[in-house]
């Protein structure tokens, strides 16, 4: 895993938002896996500028969406799907028929995930798998001991994660379920591009970047990924016991090598 370590979070959500405009400009028809949370949120504020000022184009872009809560109404405030359009898709040339969001409304879970894994394939896998982590290590909702071999499934949230999430929610009212791609699912991308930042995701990073591969911190399957790219800030590095020489490697990169 490449780590790269960067002075804030506004550096990571750059670096971030340039690797995907790169891809984007280099390959048109490119396949983007694309999370929700807080951590993406500078980063599709970016490429939403890059399309206005520059025209990136997102018009022959297929994009997968980690995952989703079971039950919610589609335009519900806390639902994946409208943090989705109303933070980056309303906002560029998207076309409607190339994006792909877990189900919230299914009435069949188990053949709605058979057709996300079928669609991906049809798509060509995910070129870049954006992902953001929780605070326990977990990726998409692949919760703490999700098998390291799992596809796109229904997960049972934890009480931890339940808590940190339900602020976005009326009391009692949030979903204890969600489809989220497996584990598996995302190792399976060609590229994935991890971002963390804050001292409450330290934890969580050295788990994944230091810590033995275990399905306990699913993040650390990305140990075993041919091409993945941890984007760090210095308060996320904390718990790092490497990281003199993870910001030797990267300083000695080439320029054009970096993701500037
Ligand atoms: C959530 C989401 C993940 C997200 C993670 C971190 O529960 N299911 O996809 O990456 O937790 O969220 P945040 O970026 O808000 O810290």
């Amino acid at each position: 895993m490449e780590v790269v370590i960067l002075p804030s979070p506004e550096e990571v959500t750059r670096l971030a938002a340039n690797l995907v405009a790169r891809l984007v400009r280099e390959t048109p028809t490119c396949v983007l896996g694309l999370p929700t949370g807080n951590t993406p949120l500078k980063v599709y504020q970016a490429l939403v500028r890059m399309h206005r000022e520059q025209g990136l184009d997102f018009s022959r872009v297929t994009t997968f969406n980690l995952d989703e809560y079971l039950g919610l109404e589609y335009d519900h405030p806390a639902s994946y799907r409208r943090y989705m359009w109303e933070q980056f898709f309303g906002h560029i040339n998207i076309s409607q028929d190339n994006v792909h969001i877990p189900d919230s409304k299914t009435d069949n879970v188990e053949r709605f995930c058979m057709m996300y894994e079928h669609a991906i394939a049809e798509a060509g896998g995910i070129d870049l798998q954006l992902l953001g982590l929780g605070e326990d290590g977990h990726i998409g909702f692949n919760e703490p001991t999700s098998s390291l071999a799992s596809r796109t499934r229904l997960k049972t949230l934890t009480d931890a994660t339940m808590h940190r999430n339900q602020t976005t929610f009326e009391k009692g009212k949030m979903p204890r379920h969600v489809i989220t791609m497996g584990v598996g699912t995302i190792m399976e991308s060609r590229r994935c591009v991890i971002l963390a930042f804050g001292r409450q995701k330290a934890k969580a990073v050295a788990g994944m970047i230091e810590g033995p591969v275990t399905a306990f911190v699913p993040a650390s399957a990305l140990q075993l990924h041919p091409e993945t790219i941890a984007l760090v800030d210095e308060a996320a590095a904390t718990d790092l016991k490497l990281q003199a020489y993870y910001r030797q490697v990267y300083r000695n990169k080439p320029t054009w090598q970096r993701y500037e």
